[in-house]
């Protein structure tokens, strides 16, 4: 059965078409005033000085390990439960992650275990706040002061939430998001990162645009190795649009995990979280499933995509990737993100899914996990 109800997706409306065709008949398609205005809009939103836009956070980590600079032979260390852009990005600046394990509450990094990947060629900490979730910012910021390392936080899952009561994007040294069509805003492809360092700021721009400072007349100057990663007009006018109703997606984002913890209460197959509902911008509601459930993970995923729902698994551990073994990485490193991996499904979760949709959803699950109990009982 095709997909009838994905795992997440954009949330697009009048205004925001109005915006993107005001910009088509603009002047400028690419380096136009809308980026800058976006940049503006995004670093007073999260209280940053500085946003630089970027094609798409892949690029925009690049930029960021390009301004931390990250060199041959550094390390960084980072998360396995994350998409592998987090890590790649670095090794195309000639840097090594280091994976370090998880706290299996929230699936963020672990300060504990970070400290102890930590060696003499580490340069920055870069974890990711998973889900949605902020990770332990005072741990890591504490850590990362002491150890003289930069912090370089992945919030590609949290635009729109904040760290006890601080928005992300203000308080790492350099925050990252991501305007994919399935995050927390979207700009078709697109991502910005923040700082409120204005050397770092400097650095950040130069990346994305060829490594040019700009002389008098038509002089410019190319002063280092960069690529041309902007993000143009076109889309940031359709981000400055959705920056508006950023805070009414989190907010029903919110609303729809708190029906799912509400339903899935007492369900002797599903983990619910613990953590705070409000303190995630909950780009992903990760199910947990436990017990005897846990080990029939595969199983409960391809009876929910026969049903057509859209489930997704968030995150196959990055280094047991072939890129990653390829380069020596080898599986056990880090035993409990493996161990959360092994029992989690990503379920439906966007703004415009509606009560009826989730309802429908939760029944679902239901079924496919009784279904688990029959099977056992007839064996
Ligand atoms: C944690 C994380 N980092 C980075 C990225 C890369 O962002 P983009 O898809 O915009 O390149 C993603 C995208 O899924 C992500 O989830």
């Amino acid at each position: 059965m095709s997909v009838r109800i994905p795992y997440g997706r954009q949330t697009i409306d009048d205004s925001d078409l109005a915006a993107v065709a005001e910009s088509l008949r603009s002047d400028w398609l690419t380096q136009g005033p809308k980026v800058e205005e976006f940049e503006k809009a995004l670093a007073a939103y999260c209280g940053a000085k500085f946003a630089v836009a970027y094609s798409n956070g892949t690029t925009a980590l690049q930029g960021a390990y390009h301004a931390a600079g990250f060199k041959d032979g550094d390390e960084f260390v980072t998360t396995p439960l994350t998409f592998a852009a987090t890590a790649t990005a670095g090794i195309w600046q000639g840097a090594k992650p280091v994976f370090a394990d998880v706290d299996p509450a929230t699936g963020n990094l672990d300060p504990v275990a970070a400290a102890k990947a930590i060696t003499p060629r580490t340069r920055a900490l870069c974890p990711v706040d998973f889900g949605g979730r902020p990770v332990d910012l005072d741990a890591l910021r504490k850590l990362a002061k002491d150890k003289g390392l930069l912090l370089i936080e992945d919030a590609c899952h949290a635009l729109g939430t904040a760290y006890k009561g601080k928005k992300i994007g203000g308080i790492a040294d350099m925050t990252i998001f991501s305007f994919h069509p399935v995050k927390s805003i979207t700009t078709g492809e697109g991502g910005a990162v923040l700082t409120n360092d204005p050397a770092l700021r400097d650095k950040l721009v130069s990346f994305r645009q060829h490594g040019i400072r700009r002389g008098e007349d038509w002089l410019y100057y190319v002063e280092e190795q960069a690529t041309n990663c902007r993000l143009t007009d076109l889309q940031s006018a359709l981000g400055l649009s959705q920056l508006k109703r950023l805070d009414s997606f989190v907010a029903r984002r919110r609303e729809i995990a708190r029906r799912y913890q509400k339903a899935f209460a007492g369900w002797a197959e599903v983990e619910n979280e613990t953590v705070p509902v409000d303190d995630s911008a909950w780009h992903l509601y990760v199910l947990r499933l436990k017990g005897a459930a846990g080990s029939k993970r595969r199983e409960v995923f391809q009876a929910l995509r026969a049903a057509g729902i859209g489930v997704q698994v968030h995150y196959i551990p990055v280094y047991w990737h072939p890129f990653y073994e390829g380069l020596g990485y080898k599986k056990g490193a880090c035993p409990k993100a493996e161990a959360l991996y092994e029992r989690i499904i990503s379920l439906p979760m966007y703004p415009t899914l509606t009560n009826a949709q989730q309802d429908e959803v939760v029944e679902i699950l239901r079924t496919v996990l009784d279904g688990l109990h029959a099977n056992r009982a007839a064996r």
